[in-house]
């Protein structure tokens, strides 16, 4: 396997190979100490260096230059060799706890941190911009320079999202249902595994650096659905779960825990876990400060609670705030966080019952909230109404509560895109998200949901489901590993274009490997992941009506599959038509839980953008569409098409083949699973054409066969 560690798993966006351009330099880390995680930024630079000939030093120890890269931290002043002494003493003091600062003067290539976690992402970067961090491939000798031609002048790099997160649905126990992790589809847990740890620590490392070289700064590592075992992870277990801080901490990363609401009665036999119970605040109060004791740089409790049979406030007629806050009072005292979910709906709703709106629950329960939460909260909200839909519009939660900490909460994991059997690059439906302006164009645009969750007071930021497993290539599918690291990189800067972000992706983990023009193999991915998640949305639910998956597992399509359930996701199709009605005028009113223009918009079928008509309207099948199309032609039209581009998929794939620009194993595991695209695709195509066929009676006017 190409880009193999020594565990024998896939290197990803890290193979050995991207270093070569540093390892062959002569580099100086100084001041940055042994330990976390400055110690690592001269293990890094010390093993690139190993491999490609360079040569560290670690001032102030009497080495001497001249050097072509120095990193350091600013307080190392003096000690310096310029130019970096004269960039250290302009810079220091601004550049914060990650950021750093990037330069080049006279051949050397100066990075700068306040901070080491500052100074590991500084190197990061470094590994990203390959050759071009030393002048280019053509720019510059980068040996001795001092000619200026392939200066670059000081760029200041910060993240502009305060927390950067993933969380793990990983299962201490094998669940019956769920299996070892939940919504994952790539192998067992790197955790845990049985019943307790899964006692691969390096293989945790490998996975924090890996989430450090996208900028990611905090870890979930159980599931948000906290059984009996995860349950004790908070007293009886916190050795493994140390163990695992242990693992994260050199690269900058703080570790979280999922907490069981109700964990006073389960674990300290107390009669109530009613937050406002004193005697339950103080056994909060000690559980933490254990915690503390055990990891201290603990980052905080993430909680799901009162939603889909989890624990919570509501039992002892209690608000969230009041949950939530409870649980902040005992994280207060060391600098802990609250993840707070809003993830909050009746999963036992009657479908007969049109009234009741699964999209209105988080907006309901939590806007009224706004302003009530503890300064170290962070309320976590799910970044469309439902529940990680391929379309969906954006949460209006996210607009409705100015005086909270609020994160958006993204699913790497590939639940409802394909299950990491899919190619589904979701980076462009994030980057979407993250750029839609609740406003509209008032306030100049500037108030998108990225600048939101950024803004430095409100402090929240992205967390997302990991869609990474014990297999050997991380995420079942080769090419989801795009999704991870689009992810990383967007919370560090939300507004980058996720093309670019996918070109730095095969340059990483591809290119360094090959000793050929790598243009056909960049061509062939781009081709097959840019529009993949438009090509998804085609041939599976239409027009953001959402679900049409097979019930529980949610692989597949099953048009009715939720249609009479009790989980409130339904689309309502009937022999004239299809779409939920959330109109103020005749619906369930989830229009007025947006500010203006979006609630004048999303309430008229006129301007309503297509692909959220179904969402927000019951329409007739020959309702016209912007594009001109009425509603069951476009079924059609979108579903033969979405097939027929998942089937170019594999043919771009196959083309590589024998070319020798990707290894052979990771070729076959990607063609396996493009095969099964192509075959699943087709069966979404076939089923909702036939099955819109069959209600409306309307033939395709193109004259297709539709089953
Ligand atoms: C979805 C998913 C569940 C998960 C839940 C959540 O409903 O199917 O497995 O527990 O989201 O986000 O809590």
């Amino acid at each position: 396997m190409n880009g193999d560690v020594t565990t024998g798993v896939h290197a990803a966006w890290l193979p050995p190979e991207a270093f070569r351009a540093l390892g062959s330099r002569r580099v100086l880390v100084q001041g940055a100490e042994a330990g976390a995680p400055a110690g690592t930024v001269h293990e890094e630079v010390a093993r690139a260096c190993a491999a490609y000939g360079g040569r560290v030093g670690r001032g102030p120890g009497g080495e001497t230059g001249p050097y072509d890269l120095v990193l350091a931290l600013t307080g190392a002043g003096s000690a310096l060799p310029e130019p970096a002494r004269a960039q250290a003493r302009s810079a220091r003091g601004t550049l914060g706890d990650e950021g750093f600062l990037l330069a080049r003067r006279g051949g050397v290539t100066v990075v700068l941190a306040d901070a080491p976690a500052g100074l590991l992402y500084g190197l990061f970067h470094v590994v990203r911009l390959g050759e071009s961090a030393f002048g280019g491939e053509d720019g510059g000798d980068g040996k001795d320079g001092g000619d200026g031609k392939d200066d670059l002048p000081a760029a200041v790099h910060r993240p502009a999202l305060r927390t950067r997160m993933l969380d793990h649905w990983d299962n201490l126990d094998v669940h019956p249902v769920m299996g070892q992790v939940e919504r994952g589809y790539a192998g067992g847990s790197i955790f845990w595994r049985d019943g307790g740890p899964r006692g691969d620590l390096p293989r945790v490392r490998a996975y924090a650096r890996l989430l450090a070289a996208v900028g990611i700064n905090a870890v979930s590592v159980n599931n948000v659905n906290v059984h009996a075992a995860e349950t004790r992870l908070l007293t009886e277990r916190l050795g493994d779960v140390a163990d695992l801080a242990d693992a994260f901490r050199p690269y900058g990363i703080r570790l979280h825990l999922s907490v069981n609401f109700a964990s006073p009665v389960v674990l300290g036999g107390l009669p109530t876990a009613d937050p406002l119970d004193g005697d339950v605040r103080a056994w909060w109060g000690k559980a933490a400060a254990r915690v503390y004791e055990a990891i201290p740089d603990f980052g905080g409790f993430v909680v799901k609670a009162d939603s889909e049979g989890q624990p919570g406030p509501f039992t002892y007629g209690r608000s969230h705030a009041d949950g939530a806050n409870m649980l902040a009072e005992a994280l207060a005292p060391f600098g802990g966080e609250v993840h707070w979910r809003a993830f909050v709906y009746d999963h036992t709703q009657d479908w007969r019952d049109r009234s009741t709106d699964r999209a209105r629950a988080a907006y309901d329960h939590f806007a009224p909230l706004d302003g009530e939460f503890a300064a170290n909260v962070v309320l976590q909200v799910k970044h469309g109404p439902m529940d990680f839909q391929t379309r969906e519009p954006v949460s209006p939660v996210i607009a409705a509560m100015p005086a909270t900490r609020l994160a958006v909460e993204f699913q790497v994991t590939q639940e409802y895109t394909g299950q990491q059997r899919h190619v589904c690059y979701l980076g462009p439906m994030w980057s979407e998200i993250l750029g839609f302006q609740p406003w509209g164009g008032a306030d100049d645009g500037r108030r998108t949901v990225a600048a939101l969750v950024a803004d430095p007071a409100a402090g929240g930021g992205l967390v997302a489901v990991s869609n990474v497993g014990d297999d050997p290539y991380w995420t079942g599918h080769p090419l989801a590993q795009a999704n991870l690291y689009a992810f990383g990189r967007l919370a560090w800067a939300p507004h980058a274009d996720p093309v670019a972000l996918l070109d730095e992706w095969i340059d990483l983990t591809f290119v360094p490997l090959l000793s050929r023009d790598p243009a056909p193999l960049r061509r062939a991915l781009h081709a097959m992941m840019d529009g993949s998640w438009r090509t998804y949305e085609r041939y599976t639910a239409p027009l953001g009506v959402g679900f049409m998956v097979r019930p529980g597992h949610h692989y597949g399509p099953d048009v009715d599959g939720y249609e009479y359930t009790p989980w409130g996701t339904y689309h309502y199709a009937d022999r004239d038509g299809v779409g939920v009605d959330r109109t103020r005028a005749t619906g369930t009113g989830y229009t007025g839980q947006y500010p203006q223009p979006w609630s004048e918009v999303y309430e008229s079928q006129e301007r309503c953008p297509d692909e959220l008509l179904l969402f927000f309207h019951h329409v007739p099948y020959g309702h016209v569409l912007h594009s001109g199309a009425t509603v069951v032609q476009h079924i059609y039209d979108t579903h033969f098409a979405g097939a027929d581009e998942a089937a170019r998929t594999r043919s771009h794939w196959r083309e590589l083949a024998g070319a020798g620009l990707v290894d052979a194993a990771l070729h076959a595991r990607v063609l396996e699973r493009l095969d099964e695209q192509v075959r699943c695709a087709r069966e979404w195509r076939d089923q909702v054409n036939a099955y819109f066929l069959r209600k409306s009676g309307v033939p395709d006017a193109h004259g297709r066969h539709i089953p």
